[in-house]
């Protein structure tokens, strides 16, 4: 038989938390800062917020910073969504900020708590960082560390679809020294992430029937060779951030097995691993019109690789392929891309966080911050 120690108990008991609370002098019982924190988090988990409809999670959100004596403001993002602003006192401009976003992927599944995970849509992309993020705040406002006019915490909506959010928030007409953006990764500071840009290839055919192709032009036949010259193609690349990378997301074309194609579409998503998104359209255009005629390429504006800083000691580093928020707001502050969990798991059906990595998350926010202070 296998022995269980008294602290194992407690976690596989799961206990109510009239029995946290009540035992919460013992020295095994999670302390009160870690149960606020799980608490927040599972709140912010609770109320669905998949792009578009992170109305819900904003309204909570702002009340509940607003008990905990922050001044709020919302900025109306689209109908019914809203980013939200919070700082201490009065005074809005204030020298650092910390940001992520309260929008999640599609589908939303719920909250569960396995032993010492949390799992759940959002658990770690990005509730993991805004709940850690705001613990870290609330705990540095108590110990007098930060005060007005020291922090912001900025939240947004939109950031896994383009953006929206985090573009609108350069209406704010603030700006920052310092901005900690919260994205899970692994607990380490990114010190850079790829470049994207999305490119559509749309093929025009002239449908028949198909028993007489000479008659008609098949858009799906002139997809294909683009298609497949794109794969031979050699994109930049770099020592940093490795090879640019093209993800074919998605191929849309005709209507029935016995009728000509008469339209056929790509849409491919590009990570830059080098240069600007120009290199890349030019090169992919090229590519294209080489392999035929009536087809047409369209791309996104896009940005190339983002460095990010990495200057306070005690960290690991990374290099992330996935985008943020970050080039999405203008200025020329400082800036660092810390959270808890991992990338990998994140839109996953087992998106999930240990209890431990929260709580290291406080940690490393609260070093962030007072490194940004300095
Ligand atoms: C709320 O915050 C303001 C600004 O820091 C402070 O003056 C006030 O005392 C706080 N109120 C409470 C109830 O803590
Ligand atoms: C980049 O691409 C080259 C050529 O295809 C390949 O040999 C290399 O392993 C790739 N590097 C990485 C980091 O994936
Ligand atoms: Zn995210």
């Amino acid at each position: 038989m296998k022995l269980l120690t008294l602290s194992s108990l407690l976690v596989l008991a799961n206990w109510p938390s009239t029995v946290l609370s009540a035992g919460a002098q013992h020295p095994l019982a999670p302390s009160t800062s870690t149960e606020s924190l799980v608490s927040l988090h599972k709140s912010l988990i609770e109320h669905e917020s998949i792009t578009g409809n992170e109305g819900n999670v904003g309204q909570w959100l702002v009340a509940y910073l607003k008990a905990q004596n922050f001044t709020v403001e919302t900025q109306e993002v689209s109908e019914g969504r809203e980013n939200i602003l919070a700082y201490i006192g009065q005074q809005r401009k204030t020298r650092i900020a910390v940001s992520s976003h309260i929008d999640t992927v599609p589908p939303f599944w719920p909250y569960e708590r396995r032993g010492d995970e949390i799992w759940g849509r959002g658990s770690v992309d990005a509730k993991g960082s805004v709940a850690t993020q705001i613990k870290a705040v609330e705990e540095l406002r108590a110990k007098g560390t930060i005060a007005e006019g020291d922090i912001s915490l900025l939240y947004v909506v939109g950031e896994e679809t383009g953006g929206d959010g985090m573009r609108k928030a350069n209406d704010l007409g603030l700006s920052w020294e310092t901005i900690i953006f919260g994205e899970p990764t692994e607990l380490k500071l990114a010190s850079g992430h790829k470049g994207n840009t999305a490119i559509t290839i749309r093929a025009k055919g002239k449908a028949g029937h198909s028993g007489y192709p000479e008659l008609g032009r098949n858009a799906n036949s002139m997809l294909i060779p683009a298609l497949y010259a794109l794969g031979k193609l050699e994109l930049p690349w770099s020592e940093k951030y490795g090879n640019t990378t093209m993800n074919i997301g998605r191929i849309e074309g005709g209507v029935a097995a016995n009728v000509i194609a008469e339209d056929a579409m790509a849409s491919i998503a590009v990570r830059l691993a080098a240069g600007t998104p120009d290199v890349v359209h030019k090169l992919v255009r090229e590519a294209v019109e080489k392999t035929g005629e009536n087809l047409e390429v369209e791309c996104s504006p896009g940005y190339g690789p983002v460095p990010i800083d990495t200057d306070v000691p005690g960290f690991d580093t990374i290099i992330v392929n996935y985008g943020t928020d970050i080039p999405n707001l203008k200025g020329d502050h400082k800036r660092y891309l810390y959270g808890p969990g991992d990338i990998l798991v994140a839109h996953s059906d087992h998106e999930h966080l240990s209890i431990s990595d929260l709580e290291t998350a406080v940690k490393g926010y609260k070093t962030l911050i007072t490194h940004a202070l300095k």
